[in-house]
């Protein structure tokens, strides 16, 4: 009683580090593929730096949709794979995947901490900045995580969400996470992390002497998100034709003064200079300043100013700080007093024809304000919308099967409770001979709470028949031929086990099924025989360890049954015994939990109530199979569905057996 106490309080602590382990992976993947779709462009400039590390400059730069694809694929995978954890869909291949992925993340991040190529791994783009050594240290723990879970904890993962309701919660983030990185890719980022955020006050920010080259930005000091890791910004604007420093004045200018942000002119969309002409024209008018900052070369400035006319002047800036302003090329920030009142991709300038709405943004600090909320809110709502539709639907379900097992109660107890050896090929006749003597001797002393069964190889059938007290134990065969009679070399036909004395036969075991091929079809003549010569059929159903990962465990048993079984009538259904047999518990001494017998054997119920009706259901004897033992038979049997069991193993010791027997026994 203790030590099942003790047990009970083991299998607590394990679900609940199960669950624990998969709310921090999951919670983490999916706020890093959050901020990576929230942001796609910075992520891009990111694995830029990682592309450069690794000498694929050429490869990556050839195309800007490299990188932006490379981040937007990158962040929907990691949140859709972060949502199928917390949800517990596909439980296997999800954390099978999540193994994978935390190994090659824990091997990258090994070597950031060692070479250093890059400061910062930008998991979570730059909402939340770790160093390499942080990084790595998160890694080890997710990946010890995600290891425990796939090789200890994995049946102890509760389902959030069944698999049809998985695939909307899935299919929603994929469209999400989509459509946020593409709106963020043409407009400006949904979720502004980065240094120039509106309401910035770089003025207070900038702690600057330009004068020294010391405290120059330069390339070598941050990296390509655009960020310093010591000096948050690295606000820096000379005049592309004098060299004169226009830092300070820019900041320090009490009205309003607008720059256009062009870091390189190879990937520009020029279709916009009609709108910055009317803008600067608008600007003009108005005596406010207008100046376009760009890290271009005086070829490019040139070939700038052909394409567009562009006669406003020309600062030149630092790339990596350009791209970090405003996530466009070009972009436009507008800054008064050194803070950033407003930013504007190319593809929605603002219009010079209405001025009175430029000038009006406030100052907000909070990155995710606005857009990103709202956009965070409805994913949310839809997600939600989603679980609580699908734990309706269970609980609908639940309800239904209440209702009717409720209703068959009374009939409950009528129901055969049966234990069935299965010997297999072992024992010579001697050996199966003197067990049975054993077993009858057993049984003789101290009678079964329920009906006995053994199961021998042919040659034994007859020689057994006349130890065992046939009130006692039934006697069976592990086989039989599908045909009636005639010239089959080495076959035994149903009737020629009847003559044994033999009363049962078992059909479809899975080791017939996989090593002798039986299909359904033939499966079915052979019950039809068996049941034809007065023999009751304990039919084996059970999937292998793939289907059950896959969770198909339902479908696979269903279309057993339905393939050798449902063309019986609900007379001859009264001869069968079922027998769930796990194929992936058979010998393994893996057993299924008590958990998972009965939910498989109230599934086999209700599919045989949908098709022989509530009586057959009720009435049909659902053994398990596989690896029963004396020290869990108890707590299997105890499940209201299972019956009984067919035991391998364990029916070659008459005393083993006889344990499994005594599990009826109160
Ligand atoms: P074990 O009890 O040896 O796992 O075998 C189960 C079985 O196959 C019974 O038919």
């Amino acid at each position: 009683m203790r030590r099942l106490y003790q047990r009970h309080h083991l299998l607590k602590c394990l679900s609940a580090l199960a669950g624990l382990s998969r709310w921090l992976i999951g919670l983490t993947f999916v706020a890093g593929g959050m901020t990576k779709a929230a942001d796609p462009a910075g992520m891009a400039l990111k694995l830029g730096s990682y592309a450069d590390a690794l000498g694929l400059h050429a490869l990556f730069h050839a195309s800007p949709l490299i990188g932006n694809g490379a981040a937007t694929a990158l962040g929907t995978a990691e949140w859709m794979l972060g949502i199928s954890l917390l949800c517990g869909f596909k439980r296997a291949s999800t954390l099978r995947l999540t193994l994978g992925v935390m190994m090659a993340m824990t091997g990258l991040t090994v070597w950031l901490y060692v070479a250093s190529p890059i400061s910062d791994c930008g998991c979570f783009g730059e909402a939340i900045r770790l160093t390499n050594g942080q990084t790595l240290a998160k890694n080890i723990v997710l990946l010890a995580c995600s290891l425990f879970l796939l090789t200890r904890l994995r049946h102890r993962l509760q389902l959030s969400i069944t698999a049809e309701y998985g695939h909307f919660a899935l299919l929603s983030t994929l469209c999400f996470a989509v459509v946020t990185a593409l709106y963020s890719l043409h407009f400006l980022p949904v979720a502004d992390f980065g240094p120039y955020v509106k309401g910035t006050d770089i003025q207070a920010a900038f702690d600057s002497t330009p004068d020294t080259d010391d405290n120059r930005p330069s390339t070598g000091d941050a990296d390509a998100s655009g960020i310093t890791g010591a000096h948050p910004l690295n606000f820096y604007v000379y005049r592309a034709d004098t060299g004169e420093d226009l830092t300070f004045e820019l900041l320090a200018d009490t009205s309003y003064t607008f720059l256009l942000t062009l870091p390189e002119t190879q990937t520009a969309d020029d279709g916009t200079c009609d709108r910055i002409a009317d803008l600067y024209d608008l600007c003009t008018d108005r005596r406010i300043h207008f100046y376009m900052a760009t890290a271009a070369d005086s070829a490019g400035i040139a070939e700038w100013k052909d394409l567009t006319g562009a006669n406003y002047p020309i600062l030149c800036a630092e790339e990596t700080e350009l791209r970090a302003m405003v996530r466009s090329n070009p972009g436009l920030l507008l800054l008064k007093d050194g803070v950033v009142v407003n930013k504007w991709s190319c593809n929605n300038l603002p219009d010079a024809d209405r001025p009175a709405t430029i000038f009006i943004a406030a100052p907000d600090h909070r990155p995710l304000l606005g857009g990103g909320w709202k956009a965070l809110g409805w994913y949310l709502v839809i997600i939600t919308l989603i679980v609580i539709a699908d734990r309706l639907r269970i609980a609908i379900l639940f309800y239904q099967h209440h209702i009717y097992f409720k209703r068959l109660k009374p009939l409950h107890t009528m129901r055969k409770k049966i234990v069935a050896g299965n010997w297999k090929m072992n024992l010579n006749l001697q050996e199966g001979v003197a067990l049975a003597k054993e077993l009858n001797a057993a049984l003789t002393a101290d009678k079964p709470a329920c009906d006995v069964v053994i199961c021998t190889p042919f040659i034994h059938l007859a020689s057994v028949a006349a130890e065992i007290d046939p009130a006692l134990i039934g006697l069976g065969a592990e086989n039989c031929a599908d045909k009636v009679k005639g010239a089959y070399t080495g076959e035994v036909s149903a009737e020629q086990v009847k003559s044994t004395g033999a009363t049962y036969v078992i059909l479809g075991h899975s080791e017939r099924r996989a090593y002798y091929h039986e299909t359904p079809e033939i499966l079915k003549e052979k019950v039809n025989l068996a049941l034809a010569n007065g023999l009751k059929v304990i039919f084996c159903i059970g999937e292998v360890l793939e289907e059950r990962e896959a969770e198909k465990q339902n479908d696979v048993v269903k279309a057993q049954l339905e393939g050798s079984l449902f063309d019986l009538s609900a007379e001859e259904f009264k001869s069968i015994i079922l027998a769930y047999e796990p194929v992936w518990a058979i010998g393994t001494g893996k057993t299924a939990t008590a958990e998972q017998a009965e939910e498989m054997h109230a599934f086999i119920r209700a599919t045989i109530a949908d098709k022989f009706g509530a009586d057959a259901a009720e009435n049909v004897s659902i053994l398990y199979g596989g690896s029963c033992k004396p020290s869990n038979a108890k707590e299997i049997f105890a499940k209201p569905n299972v019956d009984g069991g067919l035991i391998g193993g364990a029916a070659l010791k008459a005393a083993d057996f006889k344990g499994i027997i005594d599990a009826w026994k109160d």
